[in-house]
């Protein structure tokens, strides 16, 4: 049975507890929607990429024209940075919360964002590197670009950016741009180029698959020589 969505740290988000038995199982898949969604739009993209993963799905805190977002922007793609700051702060807050509340294994948190929802992973990213064992960005662009290049966290999250070669939101060298930022930051990132505009399709599900696939397991299960 789903859980109803519930209020804490200044959001409104739905948790769903992991599956015992089920592949990802020690995973927490962070949901982040995409302009206009809620915490409910991403827990079947995040259930068929790891059924047995718990997932954590916050709603976005600010509303523009009623669509939640997780911060402001001035118009389609320019962002307002300071508000994209404190947001992303407030979002790392609340994961932190959220984890002492529900029992999460802090080193094992995977964001899944679409759109907005990636932008804001990549922003906290660069803002607390060692925040997330890893990340989907599924078209996401540069959330902003830091004055001084980040500091590499004690972890080095494996970050998966799926880019839509037709995107008419997004431009390649966004991709490209942040996948360079995001190693500087101390990340594992790959870019992959998929045949698709702004929306998701089935490729995106099989790459995000892989990603998770290769984040779960025992400690350091990821760096183990594959045979
Ligand atoms: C953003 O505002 O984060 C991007 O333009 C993507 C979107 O339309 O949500």
């Amino acid at each position: 049975m789903s859980a109803p969505a519930a209020e804490a740290f200044g959001f409104t988000y739905r948790f769903e507890p992991a599956v015992a038995g089920a592949q990802g199982e020690d995973l927490t898949i962070l949901a982040l929607h995409g302009t206009g969604g809620d915490e409910h739009d991403l827990v079947p993209l995040a259930r068929a990429l790891a059924p047995g993963a718990a997932v954590l799905s916050p709603r976005g805190q600010v509303l523009e024209g009623g669509a939640p977002r997780f911060f402001r922007r001035l118009r389609e793609g320019v962002f307002d940075l300071a508000d994209l700051a404190a947001r992303t702060e407030a979002l790392g807050d609340f994961v932190d919360g959220a984890a002492d509340r529900h029992g999460i294994d802090r080193g094992r948190i995977v964001a899944v964002g679409f759109s907005n929802g990636a932008n804001v992973a990549a922003s906290l990213l660069l803002r607390r590197p060692g925040s997330l064992a890893g990340a989907l960005l599924l078209r996401a662009m540069v959330p902003f670009e830091p004055e001084t290049p980040p500091a590499p966290g004690a972890v080095r999250p494996v970050v998966t950016i799926a880019a839509g070669l037709m995107d008419p939101l997004v431009p390649r060298e966004q991709a490209e741009r942040l996948a360079t930022l995001l190693r500087s930051a101390g990340a594992e990132a790959t870019l992959e180029l998929v045949p698709a505009g702004h929306q998701l399709t089935q490729r995106d599900l099989a790459i995000g698959q892989a990603l998770l696939a290769r984040l779960s397991g025992g400690p350091g299960a990821r760096d183990a020589p594959r045979r």
